[in-house]
């Protein structure tokens, strides 16, 4: 593969201090490694010098782009006030709370937390506590962050042997998979014929009301929620990319279904490490300190819970969010984006399309729009990456294999440089791709 985009800056010093030279899973694909240097609006710039449009934008959590002038200025003059809060409130991190309880359906509290994993994690520990039973269903290729209980049918090569998942990592002890009873999303009837059984164990439903690329079908959120109420069971959205990116009550507002509890990140944390866990006062109230000593107690705290330079950024780009026809706009940008790319994709004869849902989309060499995870894994994955990784040698910034982002600050001069290197990769790529291709 060509790389107009040269080597990284000594890629032989990430080596020797991170583990594959890199940040993490995901992070600096061989062949195109390089270090971020800075990052402006749209785009970010190596420590070569080299400029790629960027639509990994922070994982989704930059929806504002990069260095949004707002946020720089809220954090430079957070940073002058404090930096920390541990052990102590802060004035930011109260507004936010209250501007979160007023935007979220389903929050009459929140806790704050640090990562998404961490909000994915701590709204598990309370469906269990307040249940008192044990069991969470999750659905296939769902991904609910970084430990053990979301690790579980996130990214299996062959689907699940439901309700029973692989773990994705190494270290994953046998006891907490089996807490875990995997489904396939979009499949209410599944969902009923694998839980039902087992049903008085059963604490909650956690899902990602748009699994990945993937949109709900129609009725099927609805569903969930009639599930649990007519058994008893708490809904869990896992809101960590929808959240203030789907509207502004994110994808509980956009669907119109309110879960029991919600976990956030990201985009509250305006590019600033920040989450929380949205919901109902009785459930949240679980988590109060005055319960301390209590079995009634459930645990939620950390060092940089609530981190006061995050709840400024984050506050800095609510304003921004809150504008009316912001996220009308986005999802217009958005479709402007996978028409353009489509039409270069019809224009190399490739049997592909642009997957997008509100600002998220990814190309995805399948014949029609996917359901569930077996869909993806019948999708080319190989053609997927090999395009993906052509495009970055383009100077376009995707994660091979993953979703992306349109951010404030993506407009239609950028859709046209993205459809000129796709363009481009489509001939770099296409020597070596198959149309009948299976899963890779
Ligand atoms: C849907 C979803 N949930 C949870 C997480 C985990 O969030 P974090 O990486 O902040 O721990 C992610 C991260 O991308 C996510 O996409």
């Amino acid at each position: 593969m060509s790389t107009r985009h040269g080597p990284a800056a000594d890629p032989a010093r990430a080596e020797s201090y991170l583990p594959g030279g890199a940040l993490g899973a995901n992070a600096n694909v061989e062949g195109c490694r390089f270090a971020v240097a800075s990052a402006s609006g749209p785009y970010i710039t190596d420590t070569d010098g080299n400029r790629y449009l960027d639509y990994v934008t922070g994982a989704g959590a930059l929806i504002l782009g990069h260095q949004h002038p707002a946020v720089v200025e809220a954090v430079v003059r957070q940073a002058g006030r404090t930096m920390h809060q541990y052990g102590a409130l802060t004035d930011v991190a109260i507004e936010l709370a209250s501007r979160l309880v007023d935007a979220i359906p389903c929050a009459e509290r929140i806790v704050f937390a640090t990562t998404g994993s961490e909000a994915t994690a701590y709204s598990m520990r309370l469906a269990r506590a307040v249940t008192g039973r044990d069991l969470i269903v999750k659905f296939e290729g769902g991904f609910h962050g970084n430990h053990d209980y979301a690790g579980i049918a996130v990214a299996s090569p062959t689907t699940a042997d439901y309700p029973t998942g692989k773990p994705f990592t190494a270290g994953t002890p046998e006891p907490v998979r089996d807490t875990m009873l995997v489904v396939p999303y979009n499949d209410l009837e599944a969902l009923d014929r694998l839980v039902t059984p087992v049903l008085d164990r059963v604490a909650g439903i956690i899902a990602e009301p748009v699994q990945r690329i993937i949109p709900p079908l129609p009725g099927f959120l609805e569903g969930l929620r009639r599930f649990c109420d007519r058994h008893g069971l708490l809904l869990i959205f896992d809101e960590v990319v929808t959240g203030f990116r789907l509207s502004y009550q994110g994808a509980q507002g956009h669907f119109g279904v309110t879960p029991d509890l919600a976990a956030f990140g990201k985009i509250i944390g305006g590019g600033g490490t920040l989450s929380c866990v949205a919901g109902r006062a009785d459930l949240i109230d679980r988590t109060s300190p005055r319960l301390k000593g209590t079995p009634r107690f459930v645990y939620t705290s950390g060092t940089f819970h609530g981190n006061p330079l995050s709840a400024a950024a984050g506050l800095a780009t609510l304003e921004i969010l809150r504008r009316p026809g912001f996220y009308e706009d986005l999802a217009d940008r958005t479709r402007r984006l996978s028409l353009r790319l489509t039409d270069v994709l019809e224009a190399h004869g490739r049997r592909a399309m642009v997957a997008v849902a509100g600002s998220l989309w990814q190309i995805l060499h399948i014949d029609r729009p996917p359901e569930r995870y077996a869909d993806l894994l019948s999708s080319d994955q190989e053609a997927n990456r090999r395009l993906d990784r052509a495009l970055l040698a383009n100077g376009i910034n995707v994660i091979p294999g993953l979703r992306r982002f349109v951010s404030l600050v993506h407009s239609d001069e950028h859709f046209e440089t993205t459809a000129r290197a796709l363009d481009r990769a489509c001939r770099e790529s296409d020597g070596n791709h198959d149309p009948a291709g299976g899963p890779g």
